[in-house]
């Protein structure tokens, strides 16, 4: 099991699943390709034997904050701890930068990953009705830095 920086030769895999963990607001291999270069991205890629099992993918700002922008475990690797590790390396990533804050979206249903973001401190800040594209409920949560 490791970590590392996606590359071009993981945004196929990462492709499948990303369209396979989710029924809308796809991220787009376009959109994949263009945040491999961006340097606001903190794009990380998990592997079992080389194969890729999830990604995710945070967004940094001028401002001072960070977004986790998308998050997603194979299905047939889910349970393993790989999307708790994926969330505690980019958090020690976006550590390194100045960054006071992390903000995410969540689906309100998936009271799974909301725990799971919870027990890396991120707590509820509010309700974004009709959220998702396909009319969906999310909540946003943040995290606070300590600097
Ligand atoms: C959310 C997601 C990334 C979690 O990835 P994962 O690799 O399965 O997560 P982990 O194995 O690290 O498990 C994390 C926690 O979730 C819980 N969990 C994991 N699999 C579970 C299962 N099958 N049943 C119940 N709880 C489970 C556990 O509480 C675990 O906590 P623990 O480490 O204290 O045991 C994955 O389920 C996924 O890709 N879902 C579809 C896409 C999605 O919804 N992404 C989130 C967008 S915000």
């Amino acid at each position: 099991m490791t970590v590392c920086k996606t590359s071009a030769l993981d945004l196929k895999a990462l492709q499948e699943i990303e369209n396979s963990s989710f029924s809308s607001d796809h991220i787009s291999a376009r959109q994949m390709r263009y945040h491999l270069k961006n340097p606001r991205a903190i794009f990380l890629v998990s592997k079992e034997n080389n194969k890729a099992t999830g990604y995710i993918l945070a967004l940094t700002h001028v401002q001072g904050y960070a977004r986790i922008y998308s998050l997603a475990v194979s299905s047939d690797h889910r349970g393993k701890g790989y999307g708790r590790m994926l969330i505690n390396s980019a958090i020690k990533k976006i550590e390194e930068k100045n960054i006071v804050k992390i903000n995410l979206e969540v689906d309100q249903a998936d009271a799974k990953t909301i725990s799971l973001y919870q027990s890396f401190g991120f707590e509820y800040v509010s309700v974004l009705p009709k959220y998702y594209a396909d009319g969906r409920t999310a909540i946003k949560m943040s995290k606070v830095l300590n600097g």
